[in-house]
Order: structure tokens, then sequence, then C-alpha cells
């Protein structure tokens, strides 16, 4: 007894010592401060492989230290992780009003309090149960800080669902016979994680804010993607059995229409097989690929192909790669252990042989997340010892970090596609997209893809009818990738006639976006701040409750009301405009405006003022509002990424005197990581009498590579 009270004593004697300093014990776990407002826990024996381990990324903690310090809201005391049963049992306190978000790419919610999941990598089948496509255990907590449970392994979570009987806010006992407010689901004031290992690390991030939290997590993942500018234009995935000449009559129907085009997308056909893959051409369909692909890019179109993992006995890849593969097939295919240092240089030089040496842009990596019945089961092994369970819940980023990798090397940046993904891959110049195919449930997962550090696209393919075409067809041109993926359809932007001339206005306004959406990449890049996010991540949104002027005072006004529901279907698109989607069928909708003016984005107008507002469902462009003060600077629709210069149209919405940061660099190596970019001040000043006018300021010795002549705008009269 005695010898148990003086370790505690030593204990807590030395948690007071390092109270303020960069290390913290307590008895279940240990905690050393890496950046300002970051810290790693670890507890038990964490193993070996986790979630970042196995990706050739480094945190960006200097980044992280220029936020300054932030502190957590809750101490290491109320943090419990503990092993039992070779398991890792984590507990955080959840306070009365917290909120809770991330837990993975879900779907039909935003906020996870209530929810009981097990994250595991799957293709999202309905159900936000954790089997999704990027199940990454971060979650950001309304207190302001968040955690990453880094562990390769299937977590149980229970947010906010469990009880336990030394709780310290119980709930109210109640009985069934007589008290109607008795619940099923009493209060509970954990969040609870289950790890199947016998030791864990965690990551925690503090932040003023949700946002600060997630920036420090998206830095501390590598920062987020820039992608190349022609990224950022217009996609079209073509059918999958086209050949060359079919490809080449599409591209030119495209010019016909005066439709705008960056990348080709090439669907299993182009492969001489797929399912499994052998990662050559096919010679009927393309006999000459370097000179198809030349071609493309002859005209400034980028040339991206679908893959997945499995080899096929076919290829000349297959006896290669046949030493460092997993015991199981999936269609018949073997499955390359990525880990491998061995099976990365076999499966690189053979990638490096068939696609990027002949111009090939990048890469769809399809297949890589489920389901069950098709891919390694659990019981599988893998050369390099790493379970199947581990394989399974980091193969999706594996793939993404072999192929940037591989661009990376020659200093050229990709763009593509992948099926899953996990943390520690916000660097990575991947988008995620999946076959579930449920508008507004594509704009949730939009939403939470912000918490999480990963993007998502909620790609169009076909339609029942034009509106609803029309509908997705303006979403998808506010997503990190506007892309119509007609590899089963066959629809072109211009099959719905009656729309046409709406589509073809917002694909031209997702390219005379390109350099505010490119700026916002950046802002990603450089200050993990999220290019497409939820309103909950907005300032002046979420602090709802803190509204202190005297009309939205009162426990039912409807501001007050709107922001506290859980908003799924309206987000931010870099720091000035607000995207509300409409969706067919809908005969009007309401969007929720936070604090501060807003402006309507078409024609300058005022929108309404920290409200709610509603849109008729008639309105035929998608409804986009802007911050007063908001600076959006676009360049012209057939504006080419190849380094041409072009002038800028600067707009500003509402009467705020305010500035803007144009970022810009050549647009496709990565010579900006050594400083070759440039930060472009626009400043618009409002004098007494309410008179605006812009300037530009470009720093001393830099030039911009792709603007030229700047014109304001001043959008509000
Ligand atoms: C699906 C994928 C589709 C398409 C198709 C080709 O798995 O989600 O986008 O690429 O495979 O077979």
């Amino acid at each position: 007894m005695k010898n148990v009270t003086k370790i505690l004593l030593v204990v807590s004697l030395f948690s007071l010592l390092s109270c303020g300093e960069s290390a913290k014990k307590t008895s279940e776990h240990e905690t050393v401060k890496v950046a300002a407002g970051v810290w790693k826990l670890t507890s038990g024996t964490p193993e070996k492989v986790n979630l970042l381990s196995e990706l050739s990324v480094t945190p960006k903690l200097e980044a992280i230290d220029a936020m300054g310090e932030a502190e957590l809201p809750v101490t290491m005391d109320e943090i419990s992780v503990k092993q039992r049963d070779g398991k890792t049992y984590i507990r955080f306190p959840l306070e009365k009003d917290e909120k809770i978000f991330g837990l993975g790419l879900n779907f039909k919610t935003v906020e996870q309090r209530g929810r009981i999941m097990r994250l595991h990598v799957d293709h999202y089948a309905g159900k936000d149960d954790g089997r999704t496509h990027a199940p990454v255990p971060f979650f950001v907590s309304s207190r302001g800080y968040g955690a990453l449970i880094n562990s390769a392994r299937y977590i149980d979570v229970w947010a906010g669902t469990s009880v336990r009987k030394d709780s310290e806010n119980p709930p109210v006992v109640r009985d069934r016979n007589t008290d109607k407010d008795w619940e099923a689901q009493p209060y509970s004031d954990n969040l609870e994680f289950l790890v199947p290992a016998d030791g864990v690390e965690i990551i925690l991030f503090a932040g003023d804010d949700m946002l600060d939290v997630v920036r420090r997590f998206n830095l501390y993942n590598g920062g987020g993607v820039l992608p190349p500018k022609w990224g950022l234009g217009f996609w079209h995935r073509v059918p999958t059995l086209y050949s060359d000449k079919e490809v080449l009559a599409e591209v030119a129907d495209f010019e016909r229409h005066d439709f705008p085009l960056s990348v080709i997308g090439l669907e299993p056909g182009w492969m001489s097989r797929a399912y499994p893959c052998t990662y050559e051409w096919d010679s009927t369909r393309f006999p000459k690929p370097k000179e198809f692909v030349g071609a493309l890019n002859d005209k400034n179109i980028k040339t991206n192909v679908w893959i997945n993992g499995y080899v096929s006995p076919d290829g000349e890849l297959y006896s290669k790669i046949y030493p460092y593969t997993g015991s199981h097939t999936v269609w018949c295919g073997i499955v390359p252990d990525y880990s491998m240092k061995e099976a990365q240089d076999i499966l690189s030089a053979h990638f490096r042989k068939h696609q990027l040496d002949i111009g090939v842009s990048g890469y769809k990596m399809d297949e890589n997340d489920g389901f069950d019945s098709w891919l390694w089961p659990d019981v599988a092994e893998f050369p390099s010892g790493n379970s199947a369970e581990q394989m399974r819940q980091i193969y999706g980023a594996l793939m993404q970090n072999l192929t940037t990798k591989m661009y990376r090397d020659e200093n050229k940046r990709t763009y593509g596609l992948v099926r899953s993904s996990n943390a520690g891959t916000s660097s990575f110049p991947y988008v995620l997209y999946n076959d579930y195919y449920n508008h507004r449930d594509f704009i949730t997962a939009l939403i939470n893809s912000s918490f999480i550090g990963v993007l998502w696209t909620p790609e169009v393919r076909s339609s029942k009818n034009s509106e609803d075409w029309l509908r997705r067809m303006q979403t998808v041109c506010f997503s990190p990738v506007a892309m119509l993926n007609a590899w089963a359809d066959g629809t072109k932007p211009w099959s719905f006639p009656d729309v046409t001339e709406e589509v073809n206005d917002v694909a031209k306004l997702r390219m005379r976006l390109i350099p505010y959406l490119y700026t916002a990449f950046a802002d990603y890049a450089f200050y993990g701040t999220p290019p497409m996010r939820a309103m909950n991540l907005e300032k002046g949104y979420f602090a709802a409750d803190q509204i202190t002027k005297k009309e939205f005072d009162g426990t039912d006004n409807p501001y007050a009301m709107a922001v506290r529901r859980e908003v799924k279907d309206q987000f931010m698109v870099g720091d000035n405009l607000l995207v509300a989607p409409l969706f067919a069928g809908d005969k009007e909708r309401t969007v929720v405006l936070p604090e501060g003016k807003w402006y309507d984005f078409y024609t300058g107008e005022l929108a309404g003022e920290s409200e709610v507002i509603t849109v008729n469902g008639d309105t035929k462009r998608i409804p986009v509002y802007v911050k007063d003060g908001g600076i959006v600077p676009l360049w012209p629709a057939e504006a080419k990424t190849d380094g041409r210069k072009y002038p800028l149209e600067i707009r500003h919405y509402g009467f705020k005197p305010s500035t803007y940061e144009l970022y810009d660099d050549d647009g496709e190596t990565y010579d900006y990581e050594k400083g070759d970019y440039v930060r472009i001040t626009l400043k618009v000043d409002v004098d007494a009498d309410g008179n605006k006018s812009g300037s530009v300021t470009v720093p001393d010795g830099k030039t911009a590579w792709s603007y030229d002549g700047y014109d304001f705008r001043f959008m509000t009269k």
C-alpha cells in the first residue's frame, strides 16, 4: 500500500514539475510537445507501423510554429489511455454543448456526437458507420482541439454514447414507467476509442478555433496539396472502351461545342487487360500511345489513366512483382506489397516506362477501398510482415505515396483520383470519389472532407433529367476536381440540350475562377487551410451563441437556431465564397449567411446579413455569396494553363476595405517549395464617401507567371 502511494506521489510530482514544460507524464501516458499547439502522446507499446510511418511525408513544424502557441482545453490527466487484453482503451471527456466533427469521410452526417463507428477502409455503402473511403481517426472538437489516433487498425469509436458509472456529469436517472423524458440514449460525457493494439500514439492539436486545429493537423500531415494549375480545369472521362480515334473525336467535339477541357480520363479499356491489370496499353485501341498522349499534350490537354492495384498474369510486371505480393489474389490478380521498397522500385519502373515517360499526367487509382468480398481478407499475409488489416487501412495511401514520389522525382506535379485514403495524405495530389451517387450526400462528404485532411469530388456521371444534370454540374464546378465521369454512360456536357447553355456557363466560370482556386489551394499547402470547407470552420459562423447584437439575442431567433442545426448542404470555397447548391426537385432552399454582410456573386447586390435567406428553386445559377470586402480574381475563361499571361478582373464585393494575397508560381513544378513563387497584394481602399479604389503590389524583383494587367471591378454599387 505504502509503495503505491509513493509511486503516485512521484508521478504527480513529475506532473507538477513538468507543467508548462515540453514533456508530461501520467501513470498512463507520456506527452511530448512537437510544435506550437501540437503534442505527441504515447501509451503502452505503439506499433511500428502506423498511419504516417509508411509515407514519405514530413510534418511542416515551422509553419505550425509560425501560427503561435495554443493551449489544449483539456488537461493530460483528463485523457485516459490504457492497455488491457492487448488492446488500447482511450477516453476523452465531453462537455455539455461540445460538438465533435471529423472521424472519417461521412456522407450523411457532419456532427458525430452520438454515433458509434468502426473506422474501416471500405466503399461507402449508405450508412455512416465508419466504413468509408477515408476513415481518418481524427476528430475536431468545438472546444478548440483535436486528436489523431495514429493507428493503422480498425478503430472502434463511441462518440458521446457511452455512460460510465463514475461519470462526473452523469445523466439523470429516470423511471420509464412514469417519466416521459426517459431516453433510450442517456447523456454521455465520453468520447471513447478502442484500438486493437497494445499501445498507441496520439497526436493532439490545439487551436483558437476549429479551423486552427484543422490547419495544424493538415500541416502536421505535410501541408495540403497544391495541384498543378491544369488540374483545376475541367475533366472529362471517356467511355471505357474508347479507342484513340474516338477520344480525339470527343476532344474535337468539346472544341466544337466551345466547352473547356483540361484533362481527358481514360477508363479501364486503355489497358491490354483490366481487373486484374497489366498497366500496358491495349495495342488495338491505342496502337501508338506516345503519339496519342503527345497529340493531347500539344492541345494542352492532359491524360489521366485508370488503374487498380491488382496485377494480371498476362503482363510483363507479373513475374517481377510476384515475390513482393500478398498471399491472396483480388480478381485473380496478385496484390503488390506497396510498403516494401523492392515492390515500390519495380512498380515505379513499370509505371514510368508505360505512363510517365510518354507524357501521361497521372492516375485514377480505383478499388483500393472495398468491398470485403472483393479485396483480400484479413487472414491474408504480406511479405513485409504488415497485417492484412493494416494494409487495408493504408493501401490507398501507399499507392498515393508511390505515384506522388514518381512525379516528384521528375519535378512534375501530378493530380489524380483515388478511392481510399487515410491520415497523412493531405499533401498528396489525389481527390477521393466513389460509385455512390447521391447528390445531397456528395455535398455532405465534401463538407466532411475538410475536417479530416482529404479532398473529395462529387463527380457527375449521368442524370434522369436536365434539372438534375445542371445541378450536379454546378456543384462539381465548385469542388477540388470539376469532372464528368462518362465511363459507363457516355454522357457529354451537352447531353441535356435545354440546360446546355447554363452548363457551359458554369464550366466557364470554373475556368475563370482558377486564379482564386489556385490561391485557395496555395493556402492549403502553405497554411493548411482546406480550400473547400464546412461552414463550421468559418469564423463568425460557429460562434452563433456568442452573437451579442441585440437582434440576435433571444433564444428562438431563426439565425441562432439555424446555425445550431447541422448544416450539410452549403460550404465555403476559399476565404470569400459561400456556395449553396440547389438540388433537383427542390422548390426552394435556405442559406445560412454567417455574421456580417453577404453579397450575391453574380450581381454584387446585398443578399443578407447574419441571417437565413430563402432561395427559389427556379434560380438558374448556383447560389454563390461573397463576404463583405471579398476580393475574387478571375481570368478569361479561355485562358490556358500553359505559361501564357492573361489579364485579371479583380472583383470586390460590399463596402469593406480589404486585401487579398494572390498566389502564383509556374503551375507545374515543385520549385515553389524552394521559394519560387509570388504573393501579389490586391488591395481595395474605401474613402469616407464610400468611393473605392484598388491597388496592386508585386514584391520587388518578382513577377507573376500567368497574370498581366489588373482591372478592378467594384461589384456593389
Ligand atoms: C469503378 C469506378 C468508376 C469506373 C469503373 C470502371 O469502380 O468507381 O469510376 O472507373 O470502376 O470500371
